[in-house]
Protein backbone atom coordinates (compact mmCIF):
# COMPACT_ATOMS: atom_id res chain seq x y z
CA UNK A 1 0.00 0.00 0.00
CA UNK A 2 1.14 3.60 -1.24
CA UNK A 3 1.45 6.45 1.54
CA UNK A 4 -1.54 8.09 0.33
CA UNK A 5 -4.71 8.00 2.45
CA UNK A 6 -7.38 6.24 -0.20
CA UNK A 7 -11.26 6.54 1.03
CA UNK A 8 -14.45 5.43 -0.20
CA UNK A 9 -17.67 7.22 0.36
CA UNK A 10 -21.11 5.89 -0.52
CA UNK A 11 -23.68 7.47 -2.43
CA UNK A 12 -21.30 10.58 -2.66
CA UNK A 13 -23.05 11.45 -6.10
CA UNK A 14 -24.95 14.68 -4.37
CA UNK A 15 -25.72 15.46 -0.71
CA UNK A 16 -23.88 15.27 2.05
CA UNK A 17 -21.74 12.20 0.70
CA UNK A 18 -20.64 14.50 -2.21
CA UNK A 19 -19.23 17.09 0.34
CA UNK A 20 -17.51 14.19 2.56
CA UNK A 21 -15.88 13.32 -0.46
CA UNK A 22 -14.87 16.89 -1.41
CA UNK A 23 -13.68 17.17 2.49
CA UNK A 24 -11.69 14.42 2.42
CA UNK A 25 -10.35 15.22 -1.08
CA UNK A 26 -9.25 18.65 0.52
CA UNK A 27 -7.03 16.78 2.83
CA UNK A 28 -4.99 15.29 0.15
CA UNK A 29 -6.62 12.17 -0.14
CA UNK A 30 -7.47 9.84 -2.65
CA UNK A 31 -11.35 9.51 -2.55
CA UNK A 32 -13.40 6.58 -4.61
CA UNK A 33 -16.71 8.29 -5.38
CA UNK A 34 -19.03 5.10 -4.72
CA UNK A 35 -22.65 5.46 -6.76
CA UNK A 36 -24.61 3.72 -8.57
CA UNK A 37 -25.94 5.64 -11.23
CA UNK A 38 -23.24 6.01 -14.33
CA UNK A 39 -23.81 9.49 -15.36
CA UNK A 40 -24.26 11.20 -12.07
CA UNK A 41 -21.13 9.20 -10.42
CA UNK A 42 -18.76 10.82 -13.83
CA UNK A 43 -20.52 14.35 -13.40
CA UNK A 44 -19.26 14.38 -9.11
CA UNK A 45 -15.84 13.16 -10.23
CA UNK A 46 -15.30 15.40 -12.97
CA UNK A 47 -16.27 17.92 -10.40
CA UNK A 48 -14.27 16.80 -7.42
CA UNK A 49 -11.35 16.82 -9.87
CA UNK A 50 -11.80 20.68 -11.45
CA UNK A 51 -11.66 21.08 -7.50
CA UNK A 52 -8.05 19.68 -7.16
CA UNK A 53 -9.41 16.59 -5.56
CA UNK A 54 -7.81 13.14 -6.38
CA UNK A 55 -11.00 11.61 -7.45
CA UNK A 56 -12.06 8.16 -8.63
CA UNK A 57 -15.09 6.56 -9.31
CA UNK A 58 -16.32 3.15 -7.88
CA UNK A 59 -19.98 1.37 -9.58
CA UNK A 60 -21.52 0.46 -6.17
CA UNK A 61 -25.04 -0.52 -5.26
CA UNK A 62 -25.13 -1.34 -1.13
CA UNK A 63 -28.27 -3.51 -1.97
CA UNK A 64 -25.81 -5.54 -4.43
CA UNK A 65 -23.74 -8.55 -3.75
CA UNK A 66 -22.00 -8.01 -6.86
CA UNK A 67 -21.87 -4.78 -7.27
CA UNK A 68 -19.84 -4.58 -3.71
CA UNK A 69 -17.49 -7.29 -4.75
CA UNK A 70 -16.72 -5.88 -7.44
CA UNK A 71 -16.25 -2.07 -5.72
CA UNK A 72 -14.02 -4.00 -3.72
CA UNK A 73 -12.01 -5.61 -6.35
CA UNK A 74 -11.58 -2.24 -7.69
CA UNK A 75 -10.42 -0.97 -4.56
CA UNK A 76 -7.88 -3.76 -3.88
CA UNK A 77 -6.53 -3.26 -7.76
CA UNK A 78 -5.69 0.07 -6.95
CA UNK A 79 -3.75 -0.91 -3.71
CA UNK A 80 -6.61 -0.41 -0.91
CA UNK A 81 -8.42 1.31 1.51
CA UNK A 82 -8.22 3.19 4.96
CA UNK A 83 -11.10 5.34 5.50
CA UNK A 84 -14.79 3.58 4.54
CA UNK A 85 -17.43 6.30 5.02
CA UNK A 86 -20.98 4.55 4.73
CA UNK A 87 -23.22 7.25 3.54
CA UNK A 88 -25.66 6.07 1.17
CA UNK A 89 -28.71 5.80 2.66
CA UNK A 90 -32.73 6.42 1.66
CA UNK A 91 -36.00 7.58 4.17
CA UNK A 92 -38.10 5.05 1.88
CA UNK A 93 -42.07 5.90 1.12
CA UNK A 94 -45.12 7.09 2.70
CA UNK A 95 -46.51 6.26 5.28
CA UNK A 96 -44.80 5.13 7.31
CA UNK A 97 -46.82 5.39 10.63
CA UNK A 98 -46.39 1.44 12.28
CA UNK A 99 -50.20 1.32 11.95
CA UNK A 100 -50.30 1.87 8.17
CA UNK A 101 -47.01 1.11 6.57
CA UNK A 102 -46.26 -1.40 3.83
CA UNK A 103 -43.92 -4.26 5.16
CA UNK A 104 -42.29 -4.17 1.98
CA UNK A 105 -40.81 -0.44 2.82
CA UNK A 106 -39.37 -1.36 5.81
CA UNK A 107 -37.89 -4.05 4.43
CA UNK A 108 -36.37 -2.11 1.41
CA UNK A 109 -35.10 1.28 3.78
CA UNK A 110 -33.43 -2.13 5.83
CA UNK A 111 -31.80 -3.47 3.16
CA UNK A 112 -30.17 0.00 2.03
CA UNK A 113 -29.70 2.02 5.70
CA UNK A 114 -28.69 -1.53 7.85
CA UNK A 115 -27.90 -4.26 5.66
CA UNK A 116 -26.34 -2.40 2.90
CA UNK A 117 -23.53 -1.10 5.13
CA UNK A 118 -22.88 -4.76 6.44
CA UNK A 119 -22.75 -6.30 2.89
CA UNK A 120 -19.89 -2.69 1.85
CA UNK A 121 -18.32 -3.34 5.54
CA UNK A 122 -17.55 -6.85 5.33
CA UNK A 123 -16.53 -6.62 1.79
CA UNK A 124 -14.26 -3.90 2.48
CA UNK A 125 -12.72 -5.55 5.61
CA UNK A 126 -9.64 -7.43 4.32
CA UNK A 127 -8.29 -4.54 2.54
CA UNK A 128 -9.43 -2.15 5.78
CA UNK A 129 -7.13 -4.90 8.22
CA UNK A 130 -4.24 -3.69 5.94
CA UNK A 131 -4.29 0.28 6.14
CA UNK A 132 -2.04 1.36 9.21
CA UNK A 133 -5.19 3.61 10.34
CA UNK A 134 -8.12 2.34 9.10
CA UNK A 135 -11.13 3.80 9.88
CA UNK A 136 -15.03 3.12 9.39
CA UNK A 137 -17.72 5.65 9.49
CA UNK A 138 -21.51 4.89 9.51
CA UNK A 139 -23.85 7.81 8.76
CA UNK A 140 -26.70 7.57 11.33
CA UNK A 141 -29.55 10.27 12.82
CA UNK A 142 -30.33 11.63 15.75
CA UNK A 143 -33.92 9.91 14.75
CA UNK A 144 -32.11 6.74 15.57
CA UNK A 145 -31.68 7.40 18.91
CA UNK A 146 -34.28 5.46 21.62
CA UNK A 147 -33.50 7.86 24.47
CA UNK A 148 -34.59 11.05 22.10
CA UNK A 149 -37.54 9.40 20.60
CA UNK A 150 -38.91 8.30 23.97
CA UNK A 151 -38.34 11.71 25.36
CA UNK A 152 -40.26 12.72 22.55
CA UNK A 153 -37.87 15.64 21.88
CA UNK A 154 -38.59 17.51 18.23
CA UNK A 155 -35.12 16.19 17.32
CA UNK A 156 -36.97 12.50 16.48
CA UNK A 157 -38.46 13.71 12.99
CA UNK A 158 -42.11 12.17 11.68
CA UNK A 159 -43.44 9.18 13.70
CA UNK A 160 -41.64 6.37 11.04
CA UNK A 161 -41.22 2.73 11.58
CA UNK A 162 -38.91 2.44 8.81
CA UNK A 163 -36.65 5.18 8.65
CA UNK A 164 -35.84 5.63 12.30
CA UNK A 165 -35.99 2.31 13.05
CA UNK A 166 -33.55 1.76 10.58
CA UNK A 167 -31.04 3.94 12.02
CA UNK A 168 -31.60 2.71 15.56
CA UNK A 169 -31.01 -1.23 14.05
CA UNK A 170 -27.61 0.45 12.54
CA UNK A 171 -26.60 1.62 16.20
CA UNK A 172 -26.98 -1.27 17.48
CA UNK A 173 -25.03 -3.25 14.38
CA UNK A 174 -22.23 -0.63 14.57
CA UNK A 175 -22.04 -1.26 18.06
CA UNK A 176 -21.82 -5.15 18.05
CA UNK A 177 -19.27 -4.26 14.96
CA UNK A 178 -16.81 -2.30 17.71
CA UNK A 179 -16.88 -4.61 20.00
CA UNK A 180 -15.84 -7.77 17.63
CA UNK A 181 -13.28 -5.44 16.16
CA UNK A 182 -12.03 -3.84 19.77
CA UNK A 183 -8.84 -5.60 19.40
CA UNK A 184 -8.07 -4.33 15.85
CA UNK A 185 -6.52 -0.77 15.17
CA UNK A 186 -9.70 -0.72 13.57
CA UNK A 187 -12.14 2.37 14.97
CA UNK A 188 -15.73 1.91 14.00
CA UNK A 189 -18.15 4.94 14.81
CA UNK A 190 -21.51 6.90 13.93
CA UNK A 191 -22.21 10.26 12.95
CA UNK A 192 -25.46 12.75 13.12
CA UNK A 193 -24.88 15.13 10.04
CA UNK A 194 -27.87 17.32 11.58
CA UNK A 195 -31.15 18.04 9.55
CA UNK A 196 -29.20 19.39 5.97
CA UNK A 197 -31.21 20.49 2.81
CA UNK A 198 -30.93 17.64 0.81
CA UNK A 199 -33.04 15.34 -1.97
CA UNK A 200 -33.31 12.98 1.35
CA UNK A 201 -36.16 15.97 2.86
CA UNK A 202 -36.75 17.76 -0.04
CA UNK A 203 -34.09 19.95 0.83
CA UNK A 204 -36.30 21.24 4.45
CA UNK A 205 -33.19 20.80 6.15
CA UNK A 206 -31.72 23.96 7.91
CA UNK A 207 -27.91 23.10 7.12
CA UNK A 208 -25.65 22.74 4.10
CA UNK A 209 -24.03 19.77 3.38
CA UNK A 210 -20.89 20.83 4.25
CA UNK A 211 -21.86 21.60 7.33
CA UNK A 212 -23.39 17.78 7.59
CA UNK A 213 -20.07 16.44 6.17
CA UNK A 214 -17.92 18.22 8.49
CA UNK A 215 -18.77 14.81 11.46
CA UNK A 216 -17.84 12.76 9.24
CA UNK A 217 -14.56 14.20 8.34
CA UNK A 218 -13.81 14.25 11.74
CA UNK A 219 -14.16 10.29 12.99
CA UNK A 220 -12.40 9.80 9.16
CA UNK A 221 -9.74 11.60 10.90
CA UNK A 222 -9.51 10.47 14.26
CA UNK A 223 -5.83 9.46 15.90
CA UNK A 224 -5.43 6.43 16.86
CA UNK A 225 -6.41 6.84 20.69
CA UNK A 226 -9.65 7.95 19.31
CA UNK A 227 -12.87 6.76 20.18
CA UNK A 228 -14.45 3.53 18.70
CA UNK A 229 -17.97 2.09 18.99
CA UNK A 230 -19.35 5.86 19.55
CA UNK A 231 -22.05 8.05 18.07
CA UNK A 232 -21.78 11.94 17.71
CA UNK A 233 -23.02 14.78 16.40
CA UNK A 234 -20.89 18.23 15.75
CA UNK A 235 -21.78 18.93 19.41
CA UNK A 236 -20.28 15.92 20.97
CA UNK A 237 -22.10 12.27 21.77
CA UNK A 238 -25.60 11.73 21.47
CA UNK A 239 -27.73 9.79 24.10
CA UNK A 240 -28.42 6.17 22.63
N1 LIG B 1 -30.23 15.13 5.16
C1 LIG B 1 -30.40 15.00 6.49
O1 LIG B 1 -30.99 15.89 7.16
C2 LIG B 1 -29.87 13.79 7.20
C3 LIG B 1 -30.05 13.74 8.60
C4 LIG B 1 -29.56 12.64 9.29
C5 LIG B 1 -28.91 11.62 8.60
N2 LIG B 1 -28.76 11.68 7.24
C6 LIG B 1 -28.07 10.58 6.57
O2 LIG B 1 -27.01 11.07 5.80
C7 LIG B 1 -26.78 10.20 4.68
C8 LIG B 1 -26.74 11.02 3.38
O3 LIG B 1 -28.02 11.61 3.20
P1 LIG B 1 -28.29 12.87 2.27
O4 LIG B 1 -29.15 13.77 3.07
O5 LIG B 1 -27.04 13.38 1.66
O6 LIG B 1 -29.25 12.19 1.17
P2 LIG B 1 -29.30 12.27 -0.43
O7 LIG B 1 -28.93 13.63 -0.91
O8 LIG B 1 -30.62 11.70 -0.79
O9 LIG B 1 -28.14 11.27 -0.85
C9 LIG B 1 -28.25 9.90 -0.60
C10 LIG B 1 -27.16 9.19 -1.38
O10 LIG B 1 -27.28 7.79 -1.13
C11 LIG B 1 -27.26 7.14 -2.40
N3 LIG B 1 -27.90 5.84 -2.37
C12 LIG B 1 -29.17 5.52 -2.00
N4 LIG B 1 -29.38 4.22 -2.16
C13 LIG B 1 -28.23 3.68 -2.65
C14 LIG B 1 -27.83 2.39 -3.03
N5 LIG B 1 -28.66 1.33 -2.97
N6 LIG B 1 -26.55 2.21 -3.45
C15 LIG B 1 -25.70 3.26 -3.53
N7 LIG B 1 -26.03 4.51 -3.22
C16 LIG B 1 -27.29 4.72 -2.78
C17 LIG B 1 -27.95 8.12 -3.33
O11 LIG B 1 -27.68 7.78 -4.70
P3 LIG B 1 -28.71 8.12 -5.89
O12 LIG B 1 -28.42 9.53 -6.31
O13 LIG B 1 -28.35 7.10 -6.92
O14 LIG B 1 -30.09 7.95 -5.34
C18 LIG B 1 -27.28 9.40 -2.88
O15 LIG B 1 -25.99 9.52 -3.44
C19 LIG B 1 -27.91 9.16 4.72
O16 LIG B 1 -27.43 7.98 5.34
C20 LIG B 1 -28.97 9.82 5.60
O17 LIG B 1 -29.80 8.89 6.25
C21 LIG B 1 -29.23 12.76 6.53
Amino acid sequence: MSNQTTALVTGANKGIGYEIAAGLGALGWSVGVGARDDVRREASVEKLRAAGVDAFGVPLDVTDDASVTAAAELLGDRGGLDVLVNNAGITGESPQEPTVVDPAVIRTVVETNVIGVVRVTNAMLPLLRRSPAPRIVNMSSTVGSLTLQSANTDATGPISAAYAPSKSFLNAVTIQYAKELGDTNILINLGCPGFVATDLNGFRGYRTPEQGARIAIHLATLPDDGPTGGYFDDNGPIAW
